[in-house]
């Protein structure tokens, strides 16, 4: 089972979008595991982005993240991290294929209101990034069966 961590960052936030984006989410099929409502230090915006540093947008994109409080969320499911970027949508906004997040909800690169993980390995580093392990919540979802092939 692949796990992805989320973020409805701030601008989704601000928008009042974190129902729309829990609510695709949980239509999709997959399952929650844990979330928080929580204000991003620099310090952890920094680590999160990383591989970012030394790209024009880096400053812009840790001032975006720690403007507003974020949703951090993981989710799982089978194939759980291309299931999710694809709900997410393309990083540009007008790359985005319609019906996804990012193409009804956003305009600009920058204010494109969601994080996931891009792949499983980062998946697994992102959640132990975001989350202590008692916050992930291991539970039984009775429609799973009917989700899940296995
Ligand atoms: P994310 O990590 O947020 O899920 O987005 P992503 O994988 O689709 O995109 P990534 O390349 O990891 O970039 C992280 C975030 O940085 C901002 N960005 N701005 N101005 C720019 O050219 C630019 N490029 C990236 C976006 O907020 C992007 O989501
Ligand atoms: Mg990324």
């Amino acid at each position: 089972m692949e796990r992805s961590l989320v973020l409805v960052k701030p601008d989704g936030v601000q928008r009042a979008l974190v129902g729309e984006v829990v609510s695709r989410l949980e239509r999709r099929g997959l399952r929650l595991v844990a979330a928080k409502f929580m204000a991003v230090s620099r310090e952890l915006a920094e680590t999160h982005y990383a591989i970012h540093k030394g790209r024009p947008f880096y400053d812009g994109l840790i001032a975006y993240i720690i403007s507003a409080p974020v949703m951090a969320m993981v989710w799982e499911g089978p194939n759980a991290v291309a299931a999710i970027r694809q709900t997410m949508g393309a990083t540009r906004p007008t790359e985005a294929a319609p019906g996804s997040l990012r193409h009804d909800f956003a305009l600009e690169v920058g204010r494109n209101l969601t994080h996931a993980s891009d792949t499983v390995e980062n998946g697994e580093k992102e959640t132990a990034l975001w989350f202590t392990k008692n916050e992930l919540v291991d539970w039984t979802r009775e429609a799973d069966r009917w989700v899940f092939e296995k």
